[in-house]
């Protein structure tokens, strides 16, 4: 089990960052730029849903993870969200998606779920989805090579939230161990979650995209629609094979062997008080 540690950081940076900062593709780009949109909201969900069970944990090391994890979460999606402003200075109009965004997932089926499944649905999303982020974490830092070659602005960030993910990636499973620890429970979690993520990653892409191609006459090149597709079909498969790990009923998080990676970034990368830097090459 990792040891949880909130550092307090501030990737804001004034430096110009393009349009395609990632790869220099903008399908790939607007795919990830869906996510930032996404993940800010996602985390005060988590946030939420473990807070709703904070009563029914009694181990006092649990209890004192708990309030890491909030803590990383919190610290997350206010760094992604400062992203926000740098997609409304390239000329991209947010509001749109986060408004059906916001509408729809938590306004609407949140409620519902929770009506109908109680509030311990909620904590099994977010188990499935902590499952996800941290398979994904462990992806971009084995399969991505720790995102080379995306513009340095975002790299840090993105490597800094997969390491945390990784750090705190069994917090909420061992809460809801403790609330309800049916297969039954977890496998709903995890049908929502995916559905929930594909689809509104889906349609946050669609709307960068129609704006990119529409609005701002971005031409795509052949080369750079052949890539995107040989990223997702990579990136489907890989997350295919942490789902099927999640479907035995004997799982943990600790058994996902990838805390090496958050060891191994933070060995690298210095956390200061205002950023990120580089202090050392690990092999
Ligand atoms: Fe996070
Ligand atoms: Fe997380």
């Amino acid at each position: 089990m990792n040891s949880i540690k909130v550092r307090h950081v501030d990737f804001a940076k004034e430096e110009e960052t393009p349009r395609n900062w990632l790869w220099g593709n903008y399908l790939t780009t607007n795919f990830v730029n869906s996510l930032h949109l996404i993940f800010p909201d996602g985390e005060k969900y988590f946030i939420r849903s473990v807070k709703n069970h904070e009563e029914f944990v009694k181990d006092p090391e649990l209890k004192k993870r708990v309030k890491s994890f909030i803590a990383q979460e919190v610290i997350h999606g206010s760094e992604h969200k400062k992203f926000w402003n740098t997609l409304q200075k390239q000329g991209y109009d947010i509001d749109t998606f986060l408004k059906f965004y916001n509408e729809s997932c938590y306004e609407n089926l949140e409620v519902w779920m929770n009506n109908f499944r109680g509030t311990k649905h909620g904590l099994a999303v977010t188990v499935a989805l902590e499952h996800l982020t941290a398979s994904l974490a462990e992806y971009v830092f084995v399969n991505k090579k720790e995102l080379e070659g995306t513009h340095e602005n975002l790299r840090t960030m993105l490597l800094w939230h997969a390491a945390e993910e990784i750090e705190h990636k069994s917090v909420a499973f061992d809460v809801l161990k403790e609330v309800d620890p049916s297969y039954k429970t977890r496998m709903i979690g995890m049908i929502h979650a995916i559905c929930t993520l594909s689809f509104f990653t889906l349609v946050g892409f669609f709307l960068f995209m129609k704006q990119e191609i529409l609005d701002k006459g971005t031409k795509i090149s052949l080369s750079e629609i052949w890539e995107f597709i040989l990223q997702v079909t990579e990136l489907v498969s890989s997350m295919a094979k942490e789902i099927a790990i999640f479907l035995k009923p004997d799982f943990h998080p600790d058994q996902v062997p990838n805390d090496h990676l958050a060891v191994y970034f933070f060995q690298k990368y210095k956390v200061e008080k205002e950023k990120l830097e580089v202090i050392q090459n690990v092999a």
